[in-house]
């Protein structure tokens, strides 16, 4: 039984793998609609979620399964004091595979440790979200043709942006990847990535404030958004907030065929004069989201639709 915690959970293979299969759902949707007939799907979430938390119910209802699960900590036990552990116990009693958001950094590992089906870190605290980096790895990969060989500019809040940090994690096993760091000084990246993911890696990389002198170098733009709740202090997130906004006037100095991503909801780093902008893709990865994880549950659950089986 495997679960999926950290994206470095997978090797670069089953990686490269599961975005084939995605782009095989893409491309035969009929092919996949009965792969989960019978399974379900508990989605645990103690953290607000619009993309991820759908996306994840949507797949679970495209492979034919069913979904169950809690949108908020309030409405669950957690709320009494039910510890994350046992939780996971009981959703083991109703469900096949579990997908958990949580604000505390480990808590989808500790549920991994106890449970008796796999277990998907939907994104945990300012840590890690994987199946975020699988959606963004698949967008890139389905608009520049490979994940090999480009200059990505990550802006915003490189610190909390637990997207960011497991991104550059999973494009470090890819060559020729050339990362521009670009954000405030109190919002970079931390130390630990930069060291034991950039530096041992030996990847090429600029830290930087100012994103409009590095747009012109960009292939991938990756915007990210202030994350409020991780702040301590409201009055530094007001100061910080607004650090950078992308806007179409910004854009006449990127190249023709950057894409721009973000892995929203997006506050206002993103001005809504750039949505109609070909490079624009954000509203595209997140459509990205739901194929890889219909791909990701199969994998977990060991199922393809040539070997369909129910419980
Ligand atoms: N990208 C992402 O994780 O969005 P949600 O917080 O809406 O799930």
């Amino acid at each position: 039984m495997r679960s999926l915690i950290n994206i470095l959970d997978l090797s670069v293979e089953e990686v490269d793998k599961l975005l084939d299969v995605a782009d095989d759902i893409i491309a035969n949707r009929e092919k996949y609609s009965e792969v989960c007939h019978g399974k379900k799907l508990a989605t645990l979430f103690f953290e607000p979620s619009t993309r991820t938390r759908l996306s994840f119910e949507a797949a679970m209802y495209e492979l034919g399964g069913n979904v169950l699960g809690f949108s908020a900590a309030a409405s669950s036990s957690a709320s009494k004091g039910e510890s994350v552990a046992d939780t996971t116990r009981m959703a083991c009693c109703y469900a096949d595979i579990i997908a958990m958001r949580h604000p505390k950094e480990g808590a989808p590992f500790v549920a991994s440790k106890v449970s008796s089906v796999p277990v998907v870190n939907a994104g945990d605290g300012g840590h890690n979200h994987p199946t975020q980096t699988l959606t963004d790895l698949l967008t890139i990969r389905r608009k520049k043709g490979r994940l090999n060989n480009f200059t990505i500019g990550f802006c915003g809040d490189l610190k909390f942006g637990r997207t960011v940090h497991s991104l550059i994690t999973a494009l470090a096993r890819y060559e020729g990847i050339k990362i521009v760091l670009i954000s405030p000084d109190e919002l970079k990246l931390p130390s630990y990535i930069k060291k034991d993911v950039i530096k041992n890696n030996g990847i090429e990389y600029v830290q930087t404030t100012d994103l409009e002198a590095v747009l012109p170098e960009l292939d991938v733009l990756y915007m990210t958004r202030v994350q409020q709740e991780r702040f301590f202090s409201e009055e530094e997130y007001i100061r910080l907030r607004d650090s950078y906004i992308l806007t179409r006037k910004k854009l006449d100095k990127a190249k023709e065929d950057l894409i721009i991503l973000h892995p929203l909801p997006r506050v206002n780093e993103i001005s809504t004069d750039v949505d109609d902008d070909p490079r624009a893709c954000y509203f595209e990865q997140a459509l990205c989201g739901k194929f890889v994880r219909m791909a990701l549950i199969m994998e977990l659950l060991g199922l393809h639709p040539e070997e369909k089986e129910s419980k």
